[in-house]
Parts: C-alpha cells; structure tokens; sequence
C-alpha cells in the first residue's frame, strides 16, 4: 500500500499485515494486523515515527521512495514489529539520527546490533523542533516495555502512541469507523499484553491529561479521531469495578467435568450472573485475555490427570496469573478417579492474583446429587459475593 495523507506533511506509512494469524508465537490474531509508521515533514526536519516488521520491510522502503532526505527516526518502542526495519532505513538514510530513550538504546542495540553513532537519547518531556512542527517525548514505560515513549506533535495536536491503545485490526479505513469493533480488539489487545501492567499504565494515562489531544495515531490498527472514545476504555478497563461475570476455563476427558460446567453454568446464570465459558481444547487465548480483563471471578473446571490438574487448566491458570487481571475472586471444579493434587496445584501457580479462593467442588467419577448441590451452593456463595461488592 502507498503513504497515505493524514494531515498537511503527515503521512500513514507502514503495512496492513492481512495474513499474519499468531504474534509472539502466542497470541492469536483473527483479524491480522498492522505496523503503523508515520512521516512528517517540518519546514526544516523531516522525521520517520517508526518502522515495520522486518518482513514488511520492502513496503515501507517503496513507500519512502522520493524521500530524499529523513534527518531524524524515532524509535517509542525496541519491540521488532516497530523497529525490525530501522537498520534497512538508516542503510538509506545514512545521515539520519535515531532518537530514543535511554532505555530503548541499549535494547536496540541488543536486538538489532544498530551502531552507537546513530543514537541521540531524549529525555521525558524533551521537545525536538521540525522548523514549522515540534515533537515532544512522553516517556511512557511499561506500555508494554520498560522502554516505551509516546510522540506528541504540539501544532497539530496528534498523539502517537506507539502500543498504547492499540488493536490487532488489518483495515483499509485508517480512522476509526467502527467504534464496536475496534472496542472489542482494542480490548483483546489491552488483556493481552498491556493488563499486566495496568497500575503503571494508569500512571501514564494521567500524563496524558495534561495534553490536548485531537487525533491518537497508533502503531497497530486505526487513528483515533475521537480520542476519548478509547481513552475512557482504558480507563474502565484499567480502574472500573470487576463485572457480575465468572470466566470458566474448562477442560473435559471423559464427560464428568463437563457434566458440571454446564450444570454450575446453569446455576449461575439462574442466579443473575453473566459467565463466559471456555473449552480449552478449542478456545482462542485472546478472548479469554479479554474475557479476564473485567470478570470478578474466575473458575476453572479441570479433571485431575497425573495426580494434577489437566495442562490445559494448568496453562488457563499460568495465563491468568501472568496477566494479573483485577478478578477478585477464584475456585476450581472437576472430577478425579481416585486422588491427586489439583487444587494445591492450582492454587499454587496464582501467587500474583489477589484473589479470595472459594471453597472448591471436586468429585469422585462422574457427579452425584450430592455433587450438583455442592454446585448449587457454590454459585450461591458467587452471587453473595458479587452482591456485597455491588458488582454489575
Ligand atoms: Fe507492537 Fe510491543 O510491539
């Protein structure tokens, strides 16, 4: 795809990744992506935000096709789908400047053995002048890298911002048209890699209120027109209250456990509460990322197998306690044969979640009366403590 004009000597550089299916070797990417770079041109300076992946790498290079001179690249973000073409542009560009953070230097270097000379560090707030444009550095760490900086362009009032606020969307439309689809990966993106780090995020947003901001330009998805449309998700996603909502991950071998989820699903829902279930045979780990990002109560349905839980539970579990979400609440349910230790096991691989544990239901074989009414109870216990938190 060509540069595209965004505004008077800003450009949408970059690649609409259409086919790409998996990030990071783990994340699912149903709707593809893309690696948003961007072009202004000062009246003195022009400067590149960004580059691409590095099998992009000839699209952007076409597309900067005709740009005789780039005097500065910036670099927010060390990870390689941002900066895996910086060494081809500075191959082009030899008199370019790469500025970064401190931080962020060192990391490129590791990462892309970039030579030291091309490195100017800036510090947070500092200002850089285009002539006619003016940048200015928001140091942002932990959205997702400890590195990470944002770019705000003071006369035409764009934020760029890198990750932040970003979504897996491959797209023609570079402004956001579809707030509703854009909502829901852009949340999926949130739970994914940036809800671990939700306490610093936050942090990060409250910079941001300072700034007048009337477009985000981010490096995955679409630009933001209406930038407080997903502001305001963030901030819901990172501060407002857990949903009257369990996420049951579940794992089945021989029906039994199976048997319980759809009864325990049953019983909750007949009590007034949402549930989002997954079968981790088959299910997308980016919606229960997303799933995670405002459930109040996680259980997960595992039989026992190897004196354990399932590894799928195990990696539900491992999931959940890497993303940190703001659930409060957590128990298990399963069946066993004849013994094991599911839920120390389970309950052993959660220490970063703040969690009330809930007096789990496990049964022997396949569940009794018994069993069902030890179900029952337990979704009674849920309601209560939604309840009392006022959990919507
Ligand atoms: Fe899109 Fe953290 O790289």
């Amino acid at each position: 795809m060509k540069a595209r004009k965004i505004k008077d000597r800003i450009y949408w550089m970059g690649s609409v990744d259409w086919d790409r299916r998996l990030f990071d070797s783990l994340v699912p990417l149903p709707d593809g992506t893309s690696y948003n770079a961007y072009l202004i041109e000062g009246s003195k300076k022009t400067v590149l935000l960004d580059s691409v992946d590095l099998p992009m790498a000839e699209e952007l290079l076409a597309q900067l096709e005709g740009i005789a001179k780039i005097d500065y690249v910036v670099s927010q973000h060390a990870e390689q789908d941002h900066s895996g073409t910086i060494p081809q542009v500075l191959k082009k560009y030899p008199d370019a400047k790469l500025l970064t953070t401190p931080k962020a230097k060192g990391i490129l270097i590791d990462l892309l053995q970039i030579p030291e000379e091309f490195f100017i560090t800036v510090n947070d707030g500092e200002t850089i002048s285009l002539g006619d444009k003016t940048l200015k550095f928001i140091h942002a760490p932990w959205v997702h890298w400890p590195e990470t900086m944002l770019t705000y362009l003071e006369e035409d009032k764009i934020l760029f911002s890198c990750d932040f606020f970003g979504s897996h969307i491959a797209t023609t439309d570079l402004y956001v048209t579809d707030e509703g689809r854009v909502y829901e990966a852009a949340k999926r993106y949130f739970g994914e890699i940036m809800m671990p780090f939700r306490n610093v995020i936050e942090k990060n947003l409250e910079k941001l209120e300072s700034y007048d901001i009337e477009m985000i330009a981010p490096s995955h998805g679409q630009i933001f027109p209406r930038p407080a449309f997903i502001i305001d998700a963030y901030r819901d996603w990172i501060k407002g209250s857990p949903r009257n909502t369990v996420v049951l991950p579940y794992v089945s071998m021989h029906e039994s456990t199976k048997q319980m989820v759809d009864y325990f699903v049953s019983a909750l829902v007949e009590k007034g509460v949402r549930v989002e279930q997954f079968n981790l045979e088959v299910t997308d780990i980016g919606k229960l990322a997303m799933a995670l990002v405002d459930a109040a109560t996680i259980v997960i349905g595992t039989p026992t197998i190897l004196a354990g839980p399932h590894p799928y539970a195990a990696y539900a579990a491992f999931l959940a306690n890497a993303l940190r979400p703001k659930t409060k609440f957590l128990s298990i349910i399963g069946s066993y044969g004849w013994g094991g230790k599911t839920v120390e096991t389970l309950a052993g691989m959660i220490p970063n979640l703040k969690v009330e544990v809930i007096d789990p239901v496990l049964c022997k074989g396949v569940p009794s009366d018994s069993d069902f009414k030890a179900l029952d109870e337990l979704a009674s216990v849920i309601v209560e403590k939604h309840k009392e938190h006022d959990f919507n």
